[in-house]
């Protein structure tokens, strides 16, 4: 009786999405850029003040969605910070209902860090306060709800948060925000006909995660960005719950990849494409000619445009992209170092690290302060993996890209692991040494269907924290650990 329900709702499911074909839009709304933060100071401390709300956005023109924000109506102010100064928020939520706020990517102790022990009710306020001890990076904030954070996040709730100190002063790259300098954040919605946004984690599709027929950028279908300086810098995050991206521009040009999720590459890296998945960032910098002004130039995923470009006047803002970025200290690893294994199986609701589901009241493993260790993460895949995967499209194909993924990214079974409190390095994918544009400071990365990764850690900082895949049904269907740091 159940798996008839089950299947009639899918089928329900299924048709209420299908009949409403995904909207279209002619490029003709500017980018949102959300605005940042402004603090006030007290007692050495920076304080922030935020609250959790709902709101109404047009993300398809002319049509008004519930969604939800920090302040605004979709998505959140972007939050800049600089390395060594102390800062205080406080966050209150209006939202109706409980939820948290995770600082992904930062280094910040346990009960700072905003993780589904630390919700606060609707009404409620929470106020964590913490030192910025870690280097220039853009990570980014959003929901960690029990059960819940896939829903929280897909309604609009997350925002840019962006690291400083003295390196990034100094390079030589674009710096202004809003000027030269763009958060890009990706997503992917599903409409029904009468424009409200779609979520659910229950219907067959979401096997693989909730994966919208609408790419979104900064909170709008179809944005257009005036471009005025030669070179402009990308702050890309894949904000979408489950889906992965491979950018690039709709006239193939190189661009050079100066960043991954905790910071700068050594080298800048010069690509074509370069792909997330979900909750990955990277920054790039495209350089403008002014042969541009007559193109119809688009940034796209696979082969969707999602936000076009209209080149104006090009002012020169920096010389060239320099070549070298900084320098990594790189871990020394001790011959007999703590490897810790995990394994990443299942789909839908059967989804398991080490064969367990989240348990609060269970810390998974124990984690010396300061200790070096490597992780290696597993992707075994699903026995229906194959047979679901094939069914719905995805499953094992192999083109030759370089990004050394076993199955080039393209499989519906890979999965997008994080881990809180840190920024660690890549050792090996599948045996090899990481390509460039992972070769960088990661809290997230993409373990493919039968892909093995290695990857250097070390915490820095005690208290109790979760990893997990950031395919955000998955996490919401258990597909989460803890880990105490003492
Ligand atoms: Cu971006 Cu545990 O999350
Ligand atoms: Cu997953």
């Amino acid at each position: 009786m159940k798996k008839l329900l089950f299947l009639i709702f899918n089928l329900i499911f299924f048709i209420s999405c299908y009949t409403s074909s995904p909207p279209v839009s002619d490029f003709s709304r500017d980018l949102p850029v959300p605005p940042l933060l402004e603090g006030t100071l007290a007692d050495g401390e920076i304080n922030y003040e935020f609250e959790v709300k709902k709101g109404e956005t047009e993300i398809i023109e002319g049509i008004k969605t519930e969604t939800y924000g920090y302040n605004g109506n979709i998505l959140g102010p972007t939050i800049k910070v600089r390395k060594g100064k102390n800062y205080r928020f406080k966050i209150y939520n209006n939202l109706g209902e409980r939820t948290s706020v995770h600082w992904h990517g930062l280094r910040v102790p346990g009960e700072m860090d905003g993780g589904p022990n630390q919700m606060f009710i609707d009404g409620d306020y929470w106020e964590p306060h913490y030192k910025i001890e870690q280097p220039a990076a853009t990570l980014w904030y959003h929901p960690h709800t029990w059960h819940k954070t896939g829903e929280h996040a897909y309604m609009g709730l997350a925002g840019i948060y962006i690291i400083e100190d003295e390196i990034s002063d100094n390079l030589p790259i674009p710096k202004e925000y809003g000027v030269d300098d763009f958060p890009i954040i990706v997503q992917d919605k599903r409409f029904d006909r009468w424009g409200n946004l779609v979520y659910s984690n229950e219907h067959i599709g979401a096997m693989y995660g909730m994966r919208g027929d609408t790419l979104i950028v900064n909170g709008i279908l179809a944005p257009a960005l005036d471009i005025n300086k030669k070179y402009i810098r990308f702050r890309i995050l894949n904000g979408s719950n489950a889906s992965n991206y491979l950018y690039s521009f709709s006239d193939n040009r190189d661009f050079y990849q100066i960043a991954t999720d905790g910071g700068f590459l050594e080298k800048s890296n010069k690509l074509k494409k370069i792909f997330l998945s979900p909750g990955e960032r990277v920054e790039i910098i495209v350089e403008f000619k002014d042969q541009d002004k007559n193109k119809n130039l688009y940034l796209r995923t696979d082969n969707k445009n999602i936000m076009k470009f209209n080149v104006k006047k090009l002012n020169k803002n920096i010389e060239k992209i320099p070549a070298k970025l900084v320098n990594f200290q790189e871990y020394d690893i001790p011959f007999n170092v703590k490897t810790r294994e995990f394994i990443l199986q299942g789909l839908g609701h059967m989804v398991t690290i080490n064969g367990k589901q989240i348990n609060m009241n269970r810390v998974d493993e124990y984690v010396n302060l300061n200790e070096i260790e490597i992780w290696e993460i597993r992707n075994i895949g699903t026995m229906h993996g194959t047979m679901m995967g094939g069914m719905m499209g995805g499953g094992r194909i192999n083109p030759n890209d370089d990004t050394g993924f076993s199955n080039g990214g393209r499989s519906l079974n890979g999965h997008s692991f994080h881990v809180h409190a840190v920024q660690f390095r890549v050792l090996e994918r599948n045996g090899q040494k990481p390509k460039a544009f992972e070769d960088g400071w990661k809290d997230t990365i993409f373990i493919d269907m039968e892909d093995v990764v290695r990857v250097a850690v070390k915490f820095e900082d005690k208290g109790l924290f979760m990893y997990h895949c950031h395919i955000l049904e998955h996490e919401d269907n258990g597909m989460m650990g803890t880990f105490l740091v003492e």
